[in-house]
Order: structure tokens, then C-alpha cells, then sequence
């Protein structure tokens, strides 16, 4: 397969590089980059010297889909919208890495994005959560990578609301993230006097991926709790590069008399997927996930803890945001439309200790 990625020179458009070059059954054609143009990526990417030798070109969609079969978008959000409807004219398959085409309730879209560009292709779009859509992945023009908070959410809470076992309010989510979470513009914010050896809570009300954790959650419950399901999400920057971990708070519709039905619910979602892993250790330091653990991998952890004294069942999840979150989803995504097995070209162990 021949694919082009639009947005190469940021941080997500980085990743798709790095994971694709080692792809098996795929050639990158073009890699985009306005300001960049006809720079060599790894001006961009050191990483990839001698690995390499391709060059950045406009986000031209004539150029960009000739001999090609997939186009990724790692655009900001906003943009995805205005390229997708030339793109899918010229017949390629998209895949999107930014939030334009992931909620079908457009009053939602509208609240956290403002005003959509091309509102009736968000129908046409497939949520791109291999675990929860694998089927309707296979056939898609449009794929919308989840976002990294959102799938580090939902990874935690899906197994328990499939389940039956918890209540649809309150679900708290705590989550906290590394630095290339908020993408590679500069920003005072970001600048590393200032950024650095943070516990900086943002996104504390409104994150903009409690949208997307609350549709695909919800038809999970029944219809009931539908109703009064809610999700609360807080975000933290904390002072690592990449990772993110998110500390999930549930309540038992009825707490179980020992672990085994938490433990069965977990094992069930996580059997028949081969990037998400049970961790939950009687020993050692990292007996929960860990995004040190993580970090390059396309895996995503999950561990759980019963509250002793109250109802409370806290959730831990890890994944790295660029690969998990974002970069290593979509080529999962894309293994699936190709019908190859969803670990190609995925098959990297974390680097550890890092
Ligand atoms: N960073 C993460 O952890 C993460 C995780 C999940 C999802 N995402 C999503 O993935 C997307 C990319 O994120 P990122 O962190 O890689 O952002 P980034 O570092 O800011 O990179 C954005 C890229 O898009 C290009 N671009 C910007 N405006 C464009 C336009 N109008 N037309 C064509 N190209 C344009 C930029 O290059 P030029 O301006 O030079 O063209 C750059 O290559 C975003 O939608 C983000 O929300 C990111």
C-alpha cells in the first residue's frame, strides 16, 4: 500500500513515519509540510537518518493522492475538514488523527469545535477504536483516530460498563500527560522553563474528549442509566515528554463480594485484543500500569483496585499518546482495512528502564 501522511512535520506525523518505514507492506509516497517544504524529514526527525530519504511537499490533494491508497491526517483539528471532502473525490481511503469526524452528535461537536464545515460526512465516519469497531473499520472512507485522553478513558472503562457492574454517575477521570500531548507549535506554555517539573491541572471542566468517552461508553449501559450517564474528566501536564496515565473513579451498582467479577469483565474486553494488557502485580514496583513502561509501545495497560471503605473501584490505565493515542492506532486501523493482522508493523517492546 502507498499512503501519504498530511501534517508529517508534527509530533503525531512524526510517529506515523517512524512506525510506517518499518511497515512491511507499505511505502510512504509523501509527507506534507507548509513551512517545510522540500526540507528533508529528518530536519524534522533526526531519528529517521539513514533511513530515509523523503522530503516534505505542499498539502497539494492532487499530489498527494496520485499512486496512493491511504492518506493520514495528522492535522490540527479544524483543518482535517477541510481537506477530507477533495480527499475522498480522489477515492483514497482517510484516516484522521484529529477530533473533525469523531462524534456523530454534532451538538456535542458544536459545544467543544464550534461549527462543522462538512457535517454529513461525520455520519459516513467510523470511530477508529479497533476494540469497539473492528467490523465497521474494515469497510470505512473516513476513520476518526480517537483522541489520546479519550482512549486512555475508555480502554479503563468499557470492560466494567459492558460488564453491568458500575453505576452510570458519578465516573470521574483523572488523567495526566506528557508535553507532545499539545502538539509541536511553540507556545509560552510550553516553553521548557516553564513546562518543566509541572503537576499543571488544565482542562479541569469541558475537556473537549469528554464527548467522545461519553457516545462510546453510553450505548454500553442500559437504557436507564443512558439516560443519567455522565462522565467528569480533569487533565493534568505533568513533566514527562510522552505518556499519558489516567486514574479512573467508579461506584459499584453493587459491590461484588470478592475481585473475580472485575477480574472476568477485564479479562473478557481484553482476550481477543492484542495491544491492550492486564496489569496487576502482588509484587515488584510496577504493580500497576505505568506510562514508563509504555512509552513507543502501542499497548495500553490496565489495572484496577476495590476501595476497601466505600464503593469506590479505581481503574488505572497507561498508554503512550503518540502511538496508542494517536500514530500506532491509526496503523492499526489501517492494518485492519488492509486484512493484515493488527500487530503488523506494531510489534515494538517498550524501551525500559527510560
Ligand atoms: N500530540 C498528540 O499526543 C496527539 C494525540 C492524539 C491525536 N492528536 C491529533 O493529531 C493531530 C496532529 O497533532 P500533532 O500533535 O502532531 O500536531 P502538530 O505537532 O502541531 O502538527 C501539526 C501538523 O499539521 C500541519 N498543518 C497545520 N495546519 C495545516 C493545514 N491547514 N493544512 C495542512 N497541514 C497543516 C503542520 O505542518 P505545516 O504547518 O508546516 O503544514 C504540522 O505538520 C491533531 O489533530 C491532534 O489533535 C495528537
Amino acid at each position: 500500500m502507498r499512503v501519504a501522511i498530511i501534517g508529517g512535520s508534527g509530533y503525531a506525523g512524526g510517529e506515523l513515519m517512524r512506525l510506517l518505514l518499518k511497515h512491511p507492506q507499505t511505502e510512504i509516497k509523501y509527507v506534507t509540510s507548509r513551512k517545510l517544504t522540500g526540507k528533508p524529514v529528518t530536519v524534522v526527525n533526526p531519528n529517521l537518518d539513514g533511513l530515509t530519504s523523503l522530503k516534505y511537499v505542499m498539502p497539494n490533494i492532487d499530489l498527494v493522492t496520485k499512486d496512493v491508497d491511504v492518506v493520514f491526517l495528522a492535522t490540527p483539528h479544524g483543518e482535517s475538514q477541510t481537506l477530507v471532502p477533495g480527499l475522498l473525490e480522489k477515492g483514497v481511503r482517510i484516516i484522521d488523527l484529529s477530533a473533525d469526524f469523531r462524534l456523530k452528535n454534532l451538538k456535542a461537536y458544536e459545544y467543544f469545535y464550534g461549527q462543522h464545515s462538512c457535517p454529513s460526512l461525520c455520519n459516513d465516519a467510523v470511530y477508529g477504536m479497533p476494540e469497539v469497531n473492528k467490523e465497521k473499520i474494515k469497510t470505512a472512507r473516513i476513520i476518526a483516530v480517537p483522541g489520546c485522553h479519550a482512549s486512555s478513558a475508555i480502554y479503563g472503562l468499557l470492560p466494567v460498563v459492558k460488564a453491568g457492574l458500575i453505576k452510570p454517575f458519578p465516573i470521574i477521570v483523572d488523567s495526566k500527560t506528557g508535553s507532545t500531548g499539545a502538539g509541536s507549535s511553540p507556545s509560552e506554555a510550553d516553553h521548557h522553563p516553564v513546562r518543566a517539573n509541572v503537576v499543571r491541572p488544565y482542562g479541569l471542566t469541558g475537556h473537549r474528549h469528554t464527548a467522545e468517552i461519553e457516545e462510546t461508553i453510553a450505548p454500553h449501559f442500559d437504557n436507564a442509566d443512558k439516560e443519567i450517564m455522565k462522565v467528569s474528566f480533569s487533565a493534568h501536564a505533568v513533566d514527562m515528554v510522552r505518556g499519558i496515565l489516567s486514574t479512573i473513579h467508579v461506584f459499584f451498582k453493587q459491590k461484588p463480594e470478592d475481585e473475580k467479577p472485575i477480574y472476568k469483565a477485564f479479562r473478557e474486553f481484553i482476550k481477543d485484543n492484542p495491544f491492550l494488557r492486564f496489569v496487576k502485580k502482588q509484587a515488584g514496583v510496577f504493580r500497576l500500569p505505568d506510562p514508563k513502561t509504555i512509552v513507543g509501545t502501542n499497548y495500553c495497560d490496565i489495572g484496577f483496585e476495590v476501595d476497601p471503605l466505600s464503593d469506590r473501584l479505581v481503574i488505572v490505565t497507561a498508554l503512550d499518546n503518540l502511538v496508542k493515542g494517536a500514530a500506532g492506532n491509526a496503523i492499526q486501523c489501517y492494518n485492519i482495512i488492509q486484512g493484515l493482522p493488527e500487530t503488523t508493523g506494531l510489534d515494538q517492546i517498550g524501551i525500559f528502564p527510560i
